[in-house]
């Protein structure tokens, strides 16, 4: 008997097919990376996928093609391509090879900017003589910067979104990502509040497109803030 959930996305799938998205390629990121330290242990963040996940679904009610890329084991969502990684290099891997014939990608992943430089080949063993560990960190690709290399060679996603994750100075900081990682739209997203962020299911993102605009949204769900974010991208222009 097939479960009421995957009946629901039947559902909405077979409706999505004169959705705006309808022909188009979407890859969504979702999750925070892990950077392994041993094999036990890794580096990670409080991302949950939720933010992602949300995306991943709407741009499907909308009619697209997704595939999802992330770190968080949750059983795939019908319809759905879902590529399951755990780095940050593993995701710039799957998110180049998935974008090249994209029409859009969302990165909504919180991805460690630093990754420990080896990591050891057995579990590390605690010393009886020593207080302390030093891990030394080295940079982590940045996906957004690699897919705007890969776009002025030609090929790459047409429309790329990016999420700002910042503690202060939000908008400064969200406009400066914007500009340097060269998107079309960037969500930037005040973790600070209790309600908005990481792990919960609401958010409250202030949308800012590089053609200009800025769109201050309330505190919504994460499903109403992926379907502002699509109807921006619908107002990019999505013809090739
Ligand atoms: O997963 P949830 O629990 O639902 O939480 C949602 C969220 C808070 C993780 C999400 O809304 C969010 O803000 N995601 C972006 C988190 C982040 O990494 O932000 P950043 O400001 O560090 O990065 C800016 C952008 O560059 C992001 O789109 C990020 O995916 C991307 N990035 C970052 C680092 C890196 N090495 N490569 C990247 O491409």
């Amino acid at each position: 008997m097939v479960e009421p959930d995957e009946v629901v996305s039947m559902a909405r799938m077979v409706l999505a097919r004169t959705g705006d998205l309808a022909g188009q390629q979407v890859v969504v990121t979702a999750g925070g990376t892990r950077e392994a330290i041993d094999p036990v242990r890794f580096v990670s963040n409080y991302s949950s996928g939720k933010m992602g996940f949300a995306i991943a679904e709407v741009a499907r009610d909308r009619g697209a093609a997704v595939t999802l890329i992330t770190t968080v084991n949750r059983p795939p969502l019908f319809g759905i391509e879902k590529i399951h990684v755990n780095s940050a290099q593993q995701m710039l891997e799957a998110v180049l090879t998935a974008t090249r014939e994209a029409d859009v990608l969302v990165m909504a992943a919180a991805v460690a900017d630093f990754r420990p430089e080896a990591i050891a080949e057995q579990k590390i063993k605690k010393q009886v003589d020593t207080e302390g560990l030093t891990l030394e960190m080295v940079r982590n690709p940045d996906i957004l910067a690699e897919v705007a290399k890969q776009k002025s060679a030609g090929y790459g996603p047409r429309v790329t979104v990016g999420f700002a994750a910042e503690t202060e100075d939000l908008m400064t900081n969200a406009t400066n990502k914007l500009t340097r990682k060269k998107l079309d739209l960037i969500a930037a997203n005040d973790v600070t509040a209790t309600d908005a962020g990481f792990a919960v299911d609401t958010n409250r993102v202030t949308l800012i497109a590089a053609a200009g605009s800025v769109e201050e949204l309330p505190l919504m769900s994460k499903v109403e803030v992926a379907e502002a974010i699509f109807d921006k991208v619908s107002q990019l222009n999505l013809k090739r």
